[in-house]
């Protein structure tokens, strides 16, 4: 049985004690923090900069899993890896020279991640796997933690999986409810704001998740 990753996004976390905030979810063993960056203009949201992503950094040993819902990554990509990013995901959308960008990301050192909006057909990202080590299926429309999770992109993750060998990540409305029928449709690496972060008992919330997850 392969082991699923969980990584929970920090929008979700009480932003007026991020340190203790961070160690909680660490000590309740999540395997990567995912950090959600919005600039008003690729989603309606604006939240995390590359000095939020470095006071993180310099708290926890914690793997960082930088999702940009940012237009025009590649003008950023240097300041994520600089502040400490591992993983470094962008939307297909949200940039002309999807190449470019993603060797930028391998050339820093950072991971490479390619994420999708719940509209964007799967065949977008298909011409890039070859050099992704992850793609990030949205199961909500991206811009805030909180909202209803869709089923029907399971079927995006299905098709990746036939073709991916890499990190297949599904982000938005993740819960112990729902987890199973992600993991069996084919996903690596769960994202989970409210189902962790908004939850007082960090450790059994993700205990709760774990549970569904590995009992898919
Ligand atoms: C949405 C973000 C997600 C979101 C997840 O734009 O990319 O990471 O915060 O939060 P929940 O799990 O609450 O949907
Ligand atoms: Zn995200």
């Amino acid at each position: 049985m392969k082991k699923i990753l969980i990584a929970p996004s920090l929008l979700s976390a009480d932003f007026s004690r991020l340190a203790e905030e961070v160690r909680d979810v660490e000590n309740a063993g999540c395997d990567a923090l995912h950090i959600d960056v919005m600039d008003g203009s690729f989603v309606p949201n604006i939240t995390i900069g590359p000095l939020v992503v470095a006071a993180v950094h310099r708290v926890t040993e914690l793997p960082l899993d930088v999702h940009l819902m940012i237009d025009t990554p590649s003008r950023y990509v240097a300041e994520f890896r600089k502040a400490g990013a591992d993983w470094i995901t962008v939307h297909v959308e949200a940039e002309k020279d999807i190449h470019g960008v993603l060797r930028m990301i391998r050339e820093s050192g950072a991971k490479t991640g390619l994420s999708l909006r719940p509209k964007t057909p799967v065949e977008t990202v298909l011409p890039y796997l070859p050099e992704l080590d992850m793609v990030l299926v949205m199961s909500v429309e991206p811009g805030f933690g909180g909202q209803k999770f869709m089923p029907d992109m399971m079927e995006k993750v299905k098709v990746l999986r036939s073709k991916f060998e890499g990190l297949i990540s599904v982000d938005g409305g993740i819960t112990a409810g729902n987890a199973s029928q992600v993991v069996l449709a084919g996903a690596d690496l769960l994202v989970a704001g409210s189902s962790v972060f908004g939850k007082p008992d960090r450790g059994a919330a993700m205990r709760e998740l774990r549970d569904a997850a590995q009992n898919s």
